[in-house]
């Protein structure tokens, strides 16, 4: 059985690409390596944790010794990195910590694979899971393509621009086979209750504000998680050494456009009088650098490997919403911080 490390698989988007992997490739095994970070939720794994081609490991990526005894341990063919500091408002009031996870950890994988991998750089791929923030902001027009130049302004998108970086000097000094992809802002179920869409969600279901930062002007491109783990499935395996791939939908929104439509999908669902939730936005002070617009061209992705978003915007949205209220368990065990427990139950107690 192939080996294969996913870093950051407890998070939102790492926990649907373990889940793809696990069910879709029985010969692969697949290894869950997570720190548990309070993004980190073992239970957005529960349907596939007893499956036998998954392991799960509880670890640290700043930790350089940890790291490199797991890669000797394990003759992982493959590295799908998504571990990372994930939050543009935390990067503001924290910035010490994504540099530590972010650059650090994303070095001493990189380490760790070049010493494994020494003999054998042809058959051992690292993938590394980036954003489309490493290339800054947009005026009215234009996209981001791979040969945008980076221009990162919060200290999220620089830690994660710097790994990049990294990425491709092991590619270019040692030779090691990376590949690289750079997405929009993901939707879809299991995303922490701190970001834009699941925050909204879960406040115009509770009753509370819903706070839009400045006037609601900037512009996101969204993507539907399941359609981006597709995405990394088809890059890992076909996309050529050194290549970049960008990912996105070709679906912006401004914020408050947003904001408004998950408001009238939220009345039709709540059975609320057409116009009740919005009632709930606040406008409040703006982020501070925040970038006016991202939109994606992912044409190269979709003329290399066929690649196609499979969801118009609206009916993501409608799903999402849907699954969050349906499993409102995980919404109030994460919103109540009691989801931190669930690793003890499942792994330490047991
Ligand atoms: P997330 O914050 O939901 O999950 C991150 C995961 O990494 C968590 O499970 C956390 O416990 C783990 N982690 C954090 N620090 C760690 C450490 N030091 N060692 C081991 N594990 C650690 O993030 P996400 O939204 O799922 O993003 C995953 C990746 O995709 C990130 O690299 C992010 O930059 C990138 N990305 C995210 C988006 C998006 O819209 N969310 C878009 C494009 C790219
Ligand atoms: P977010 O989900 O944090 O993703 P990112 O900053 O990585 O794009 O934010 C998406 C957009 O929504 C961004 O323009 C900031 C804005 N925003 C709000 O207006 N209110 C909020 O409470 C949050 C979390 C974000």
């Amino acid at each position: 059985m192939e080996k294969i490390l996913i870093t950051g698989g407890a998070g939102f988007i790492g926990s649907h690409v373990v889940r793809l992997f696990v069910t879709k490739y029985p010969n692969y095994h697949i290894f869950n390596l997570d720190k548990l970070t309070y993004a980190g939720n073992l239970a957005n794994l529960k349907d596939i944790e007893d499956k036998s081609n998954y392991t799960f490991v509880k670890g640290d990526i700043v930790d350089a010794a940890f790291i490199s005894d797991l890669f000797a341990k394990h003759d992982f063919i493959k590295v799908i990195h998504l571990a990372a500091e994930s939050h543009v408002d935390r990067s503001i009031s924290n910035p010490l910590e994504f540099v530590m996870t972010n650059v650090i950890g994303t070095v001493n994988l990189l380490n760790a694979a070049k010493t494994a991998w020494k003999n054998h750089y042809a058959s051992h791929r690292f993938y590394h899971v980036s954003t489309d923030e490493v290339y800054g902001t947009l005026g009215e027009t234009g996209m981001f393509t791979e040969t945008t130049a980076y221009d990162p302004h919060s200290p999220y998108s620089a830690s994660k621009a710097s790994s990049d970086h990294f990425v491709r000097a092991y590619h270019d000094t040692y030779g090691l086979d990376v590949v690289i992809s750079n997405c929009s802002n993901n939707y879809g179920s299991y995303h922490f209750p701190e970001k834009l869409i699941p925050l909204s969600i879960y406040n115009i279901k509770n009753n509370k504000s819903i706070p839009v930062y400045g006037k609601g002007e900037n512009i996101r491109d969204w993507l539907f998680v399941e359609d981006h783990a597709r995405a990394i499935d088809l890059i890992l395996h076909q996309a050529k050494t050194g290549t970049t791939y960008n990912i996105g939908g070709h679906n912006e929104w401004t914020n408050i456009d947003l904001i408004r439509l998950l408001c009238n999908i939220m009345d039709r669902k709540l059975n609320r009088e057409s116009g009740a939730s919005a009632k709930l936005i606040t406008f409040v002070k703006d982020r501070a650098g925040h970038d006016l617009r991202y939109a994606i061209d992912s044409s190269k992705l979709q003329k290399e490997l066929g690649w196609t978003p499979s969801l118009q915007f609206e009916e993501g949205l409608e799903r999402t919403v849907d699954w969050y209220l349906t499993n409102e368990e995980w919404l109030n065990n994460v919103t109540s911080g009691s989801y931190k427990t669930y690793y003890e139950e499942q792994y330490v107690k047991r």
